[in-house]
């Protein structure tokens, strides 16, 4: 795939990594970049070679400083509607693939709702998570307000999104926004340790675990109750599972299919 605004690599283990590549403005993302990341995660998504996504920005001060701020002055209300930045975190989001957020540097705006529209974040020591919006008279469109309180709880969330409170590295491990913060240069080995354990594990069960975990939120206590068991009932009927079990009990690694 060709891509304008961001930079794609997969290696020989399935990692894919997608940078954001507009360092001259702090990687902010216009309509057009939305429209990129919607078709890498659509393709993405069934893509064999494909196994974990790391999500990243070019440069070493930014991951993403938010929507682009030239967009924004000429955003009109019809603009918004079924908006682009929504339908892109979405599919980060329910990707049957891991999505690892590699945060270097500024998370602002939109590019703090990508990195909570992933599964996990590992943060560089300058990493700074914000939604300024309202300071703008918006408010985080891109899903943000949804993900970010479930994420850090209702006050954490309007703290950030009324107050604009920033929240640095070290307190965004704290509080949960992050899972682990590491040296600006160890950012990318820590991001892809991290996928390379995610495949060692079953990718079948990674995969029916993730849409359960994202579901629950969604319905009451008896369908996710009733979710889960069905999932656990499907996985029973996989050889990877066969192979998860008897491997322990052989004493030796696992050798999973993906079936
Ligand atoms: N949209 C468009 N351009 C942006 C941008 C954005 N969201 N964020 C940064 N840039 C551009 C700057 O205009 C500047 O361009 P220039 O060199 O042509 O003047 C360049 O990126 C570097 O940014 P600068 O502001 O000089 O860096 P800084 O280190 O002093 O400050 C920030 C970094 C992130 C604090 C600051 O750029 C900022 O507040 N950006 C806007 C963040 C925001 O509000 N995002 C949410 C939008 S809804």
């Amino acid at each position: 795939m060709e891509f304008k605004h961001f930079l794609l690599t997969i290696d020989e283990d399935g990692i894919a990594v997608f940078t954001a590549n507009h360092p001259e403005k702090l990687n902010a993302m216009d309509a057009d970049s939305w429209r990129e990341m919607i078709a890498f995660f659509t393709w993405a998504d069934t893509a064999e070679e494909v196994k974990a996504i790391i999500v990243t920005g070019a440069g070493d001060k930014a991951f993403i400083a938010g929507a682009d701020i030239n967009s924004l002055a000429v955003k009109r209300p019809v603009d918004c509607l079924n908006d682009i930045g929504q339908d892109a975190n979405r599919l980060i989001e329910n990707c049957s693939k891991p999505v690892v957020c590699a945060v270097n540097g500024y998370a602002f705006g939109g590019g703090c709702e990508v990195a909570i529209a992933c599964d996990f974040r590992i943060v560089a020591e300058n990493a700074l998570f914000a939604l300024p919006e309202t300071g703008l008279g918006i408010l985080p469109g891109a899903g943000g307000t949804k993900r970010l309180s479930r994420l850090i709880g209702l006050g954490r969330a309007k703290d950030m999104i009324l107050l604009g409170t920033q929240v640095d590295a070290q307190e965004a491990v704290r509080i949960g926004l992050a899972s682990k913060c590491v040296p600006q240069d160890q950012l990318m080995d820590e991001a892809r340790r991290v996928c390379k354990k995610l495949l060692k594990r079953g990718p079948v069960a990674i995969k029916v675990a993730k849409k359960v975990l994202n579901a629950s939120f969604t319905c009451g206590d008896d369908v996710s109750s009733m979710l889960e068991y069905l999932a656990l009932s499907a996985l029973c009927g996989t050889e990877d599972k066969q192979e998860g079990v008897t491997s322990f009990l052989e004493k030796r690694k696992p050798s999973y299919k993906g079936f």
